[in-house]
């Protein structure tokens, strides 16, 4: 069988208003790039029209411009999930106009097994290489793609030259079972090898090919600041004391690092300091300083979801692919950030919190407990079951009018039970074995911008003894004054 070749535009018509549409992808690597752009037109066209369009969408993660971004700005976006990054689908979701779930990336594939997010009508699935048996090469990221395209109902393959052939070798499909027939996830060690390198999709449900030659939409990282700079370096500093206190074991455990700027400024501490060893990393993305740290040989091997690198950096990858295969592997979300396994190998996780408070717990999604930022991903797969789960921000933002510390979190994403450590760029606040009390002490005199000091340690002396020193009618009063005066700074709480 060979399969017909189409234009974006008649790949397009397959779509139409309501339907649930999977896309392969995870962050803007290995996500449809054209035929994204042609529903937008057609969504366009119908809306002009006076009919309605719109779609519900679902990848791995996040992506971008040509895919979240075209649909956000056609207005043709109905629900999304299960994560999102790009600006104009954010301002979407926090307009009203598209409906977006939160949720863990690890949950994704078993709950679209389980009929819960509706069926897939269709799957447009980014490939490297495609046989006539539905043999898929797929390329820089395998994300949900084996349980989108496994559950649709039709299945169009972007065919994109943009990637070469020579990725044969870097995915590990595996699907498991569902509950209760479900075994062990076999992964015992990061390298380890679990599925096939092809995905295969039943080729009587592939309704055609569109020809693509468009790069991955990756964007590169800011300069890194003095201030995210002593993040890492404090974060790097508390990892080596923990080594040396033998409470982390001396040949070191796997690493999980975060998205973002912050993340991408502490994994450079690692590769720098000399007091950390060469490392593994079982994680989620693999962000541009990983390729950095294999050449250093300061990383060994990297096992991820997706390679979300920047252009210049992912030629250099693909140009030399026989040499980055032997120190990385792709895994579908559902592994890579699989709870059992993340518990099995002790993964030390890293991840930044957009707001945290003085007892630990973390916002790392909502703006003022009510805009979205980008959401959950995979931070809460990794921090709940991590041997040690550490998160960091800068202690302050928008200029210091915000300080990223507060009384009591505005949105929650982890709990003060699954944190670990609190690292700001003043220090570390280790919170393993403190009461609340403790905690807030901990965090105010180590992560607290020293201007937030005096006005946290008054409210906590006005909580009093009790085991949580919260006084609930003043627990949001910075937020609030934010809200009425642009500054956090300077909170009366009589
Ligand atoms: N209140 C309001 N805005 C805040 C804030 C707060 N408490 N803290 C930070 N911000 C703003 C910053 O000012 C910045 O906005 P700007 O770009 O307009 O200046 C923005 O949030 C992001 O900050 P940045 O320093 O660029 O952070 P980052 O690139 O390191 O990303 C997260 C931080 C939290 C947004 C990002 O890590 C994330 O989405 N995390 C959740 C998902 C996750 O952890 N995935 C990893 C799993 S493997």
């Amino acid at each position: 069988m060979s399969f017909a070749n189409l234009d974006p535009a008649e790949a397009a018509k397959l779509i139409r208003h309501d339907m649930n549409v999977g896309f392969s992808g995870f962050t803007p690597a290995g996500s449809p790039k054209v035929v994204p752009g042609a529903i937008a037109a057609q969504a366009e066209v119908e809306h002009a029209n006076g009919r309605e369009f719109k779609i519900g969408v679902i990848t791995g993660a996040s992506t971008g411009p040509s895919l979240d971004g075209v649909l956000a700005k056609a207005n043709a976006v109905k629900y999304r999930t299960p994560y999102q990054s790009n600006a104009d689908l954010r301002k979407a979701i926090n307009d009203g106009r598209a409906q977006f779930f939160d949720m863990h990336l690890s949950q994704l594939q078993q709950t679209l097994r389980s009929g819960a997010l509706g069926e897939i009508d269709v799957a447009i699935i980014e490939a490297a290489d495609v046989t006539d048996q539905g043999e898929i090469l797929l390329t820089s990221a395998v994300g949900a793609a084996p349980t989108l395209a496994r559950l649709a109902k039709k299945v169009i393959i972007e065919l994109n030259e943009a990637h070469p052939k020579e990725l044969l070798g870097m995915h590990d499909i595996f699907e498991p079972e569902d509950p209760p027939y479900r075994k062990a996830i076999p992964v015992s060690n990061v390298r380890e090898r679990i599925g096939s390198p092809r995905l295969w999709i039943d080729p009587d449900k592939i309704v055609g090919i569109v020809k693509s030659n468009k790069p991955d939409e990756v964007g590169g990282f800011d300069v890194m600041t003095d201030v995210t700079r002593q993040i890492g370096i404090n974060v790097s500093t508390f990892l080596a004391q923990e080594i040396k206190g033998g409470r982390i074991p001396r040949e070191f455990l796997p690493i999980q690092s975060g998205v973002g700027n912050i993340a991408n400024a502490v994994l450079a501490a690692l590769g720098e300091s000399k007091d950390i060893p060469a490392f593994e990393m079982y994680t989620e993305v693999i962000q541009d300083s990983v390729i950095g740290l294999i050449d250093s040989g300061k990383i060994k091997f990297a096992s991820g979801c997706s390679l979300t690198i920047s252009p210049e950096l992912l030629k250099k990858v693909y140009d030399d692919l026989k040499r980055y295969r032997n120190h990385m592997l792709l895994r579908p979300q559902e592994i890579s950030n699989n709870p059992e396994v993340v518990r099995r190998l002790g993964i030390i996780s890293m991840n930044t919190a957009l707001e945290a408070d003085i007892f630990g717990n973390i916002n790392s999604t909502h703006v003022l407990g009510s805009s979205m930022m980008n959401g959950i991903g995979g931070s809460g797969d990794f921090t709940r079951n991590a041997y040690l789960s550490i998160f960091a921000c800068p202690s302050t933002a928008k200029g210091g009018k915000i300080s990223t510390i507060v009384p009591l979190c505005s949105h929650l994403d982890h709990s003060e039970h699954s944190v670990g450590a609190l690292i700001t760029e003043w220090g570390i606040a280790d919170l393993r074995g403190k009461s609340p009390h403790q905690r807030a002490e901990t965090i105010i005199e180590n992560c607290v911008h020293p201007e937030y000091r005096p006005q946290l340690r008054e409210y906590i002396r006005l909580g009093g003894g009790v085991h949580t020193p919260h006084t609930l009618s003043k627990a949001f009063r910075m937020h609030v004054q934010f809200q009425d005066s642009g500054s956090m700074l300077g909170v009366e709480w009589a």
